[in-house]
């Protein structure tokens, strides 16, 4: 084929393409309001007037275009769109300090990013701790060609609810000594969840007053109305700040077929556990029998549970109004039996057509997870540096070559030979920093991360890792102290699912696996918000000579030192 033909199928091939790609296009202005979210008044971030915020609903190719305007009197704001792997649009990703500054109050910054692949995903506040503030809500990217068969779905968003304001919990986790923030007061589906009475309270004898809710309550419950023999897909996420969850159907199966927006070779099982950060899609088959309401319940696992369970019901279509379950809702599996957590992490694998990963690695990155005092301050240490996100966006110091402090200078990548994981850490040099590891471009990478034992205690708590701008393949879980040379050889290389959130389990390791394939700075970081907020986090800077060349918008480099660099060139 001569060059010119080459050329006009290329033309051709682009104009069909971007002739299919939808623009959804969309004004939210973010705000403080008053909210019910569990039957007791409270402040959410609300969008739009919205808690949770608006859903958005996109078909996979579409470009999402969002303006979005900070009401807040006093604070900035910055929206992460988890699950989305912002190829091509890396300062797009709403990550404050890391891939923009806080939008200020009273001013618009328009997000605009292409949804490329199909899945369940979520957004969410990533400045401070405004998720746990209420700032969220789902995303759902459809495919043209969705394989999977059902007849309806639903979305099921879970979160964990506290009294303390937000600004109250940061100021109590950095002082010193740390003040905890101790378990949610509530569990939230959809933002609904009931505080001061109990739904089942009818049906058990915890001696809870009964729920009555009026007609547009804040709290109340949204009920998932099916039909008989039918196929309904429940898309959850799980956006607590805290909670690890476990979800369960009185009376159902479930068939999970979808993670973290990748299909897994379906498996079925009673209840599903699901981290913070992490999505699912499950298939829920109804019964053939037409009458009854059945209880869906949501409990905390992996941490001693002082909350109750959120609930809310599956009703069949011809369940009279007044009817209730006649069954109490499913009861929690134990919090502290982390072997079946585990075993069901194990469950999962890639569905077919998904290609393997590569076999072999260039570069292995130990990151063991710590807690640790400094200055008398409690904060969480990966490799012995607490994450302090400073005032310059990582991307415009990296882009600008503004790298002259500690920006470029990267924590350790070994494991200590010597750090015993099964005692309390001595780490004596434990500093904050950038946490910044910088790779080249096309190569493979793995990551192992290391769980300890905390400062008090014989503890050592779960973590679910996630990390922005990627899926990578989750090749492993085990046992105590990574073994190098020993413990590759368990790892799955064959049909590893790909996730974009994974679980560190207590005392244990998890090895995981991606290509640096997306020029661009990505957050990774523990999603639960305290750890985060105490620096449990790290940042990849990936092809670092290729974001020097960014065309990267000025609006996203309003402060700190980009500032100034922009300003004395006139561009501010
Ligand atoms: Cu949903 Cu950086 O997180
Ligand atoms: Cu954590």
């Amino acid at each position: 084929m001569s060059v010119i033909v080459w050329w006009l199928v290329t033309v051709v091939l682009v104009a069909v393409h971007s002739a299919s790609a939808r623009v959804v296009e969309l004004d939210w202005e973010v705000e403080y309001k008053f909210w019910w979210p569990d039957c007791k008044e409270g402040i959410v971030m609300a969008i739009n007037g919205q808690f949770p915020g608006p859903t958005i609903d996109a078909v996979a190719g579409d470009i999402v275009i969002i303006h979005l305007t900070n009401k807040l009197s006093t604070e900035g704001v910055v929206i992460h769109w988890h699950g989305i792997r912002q190829r091509g649009t890396p300062w797009s990703d709403g990550a404050a300090g890391v891939t923009q500054c806080p939008i200020n109050p009273g001013e618009t910054f328009t997000y605009n990013f292409t949804v490329d692949k199909p899945g369940t995903h979520f957004y969410h506040g990533h400045y401070g701790m405004q998720r746990s503030a209420g700032l969220y809500g789902m995303m759902i990217v459809r495919s043209p060609k969705e394989k999977l068969r059902y007849d309806g779905e639903f979305n099921l968003l879970l979160s964990d609810w506290w009294h303390q304001s937000t600004h109250s919990q940061e100021l109590a986790l950095s002082s010193s000594p740390m003040r905890w923030i101790g378990e949610p007061q509530s569990l939230l589906i959809n933002g609904r969840g009931q505080f001061n009475c109990s739904q089942a309270a009818y049906l058990s004898n915890e001696g809870k007053r009964q729920c009555t809710f009026r007609k547009n309550d804040q709290c109340a419950p949204e009920t998932l109305r099916v039909r008989p023999n039918k196929v309904y897909r429940l898309r959850i996420a799980s956006t607590t700040a805290l909670a690890s969850l476990n979800l369960a159907v009185e009376g159902h199966k479930l068939e999970v077929v979808e993670a973290d927006g990748n299909y897994v070779k379906p498996f079925t099982v009673d209840d599903i556990d699901i981290y913070s950060g992490e999505t699912y899609s499950v298939l829920l088959r109804t019964h053939s029998f037409p009458t009854k309401k059945h209880f869906i319940s949501v409990g905390v696992r992996g941490r001693k549970p002082n909350t109750t369970q959120a609930l809310t019901v599956l009703s069949y279509i011809d369940a009279p109004e007044s009817a209730r379950p006649s069954l109490p809702p499913p009861v929690t599996p134990r919090w502290d039996d982390y072997n079946r957590s585990i075993s069901f992490s194990n469950k999962f694998f890639a569905a077919k057509g998904y290609p393997p990963p590569p076999e072999k690695s260039d570069e292995q990155l130990y990151l063991l997870n710590t807690q640790n005092l400094i200055d008398g301050h409690t904060k969480w240490a990966i490799n012995n540096v607490s994450l302090s996100v400073t005032a310059t966006p990582y991307i415009g110091a990296i882009r600008y070559g503004l790298n002259t402090l500690s920006y470029l200078k990267s924590p350790a990548k070994e494991l200590v030979e010597s750090y015993d994981i099964t005692k309390p850490p001595v780490n004596p040099t434990t500093t904050k920093s950038s946490g910044i590891y910088k790779f080249p471009m096309g190569i493979v990478v793995d990551v192992i991360l290391q769980n300890a034992n905390v400062l008090k205690g014989k503890i050592s708590e779960i973590h679910p890792w996630h990390l922005h701008g990627h899926d990578f393949w989750v090749l492993g879980y085990g046992d105590g102290k990574f073994r190098p040379g020993v413990d590759e050889k368990k790892y799955n290389l064959k049909n590893p699912p790909l996730r974009n959130t994974v679980a560190l389990y207590p005392f244990g390791w998890t090895a995981l696996r991606f290509v640096t394939d997306n020029p661009g700075v990505w957050f990774f970081h523990c999603h639960i918000e305290p750890h985060l907020h105490m620096g449990m986090g790290v940042v990849f800077a990936e092809g670092v000579d290729r974001i020097a060349k960014m065309d990267i918008p000025d609006e996203v480099l309003g402060c700190g030192l980009t500032r100034e660099w922009l300003m004395n060139r006139g561009r501010h």
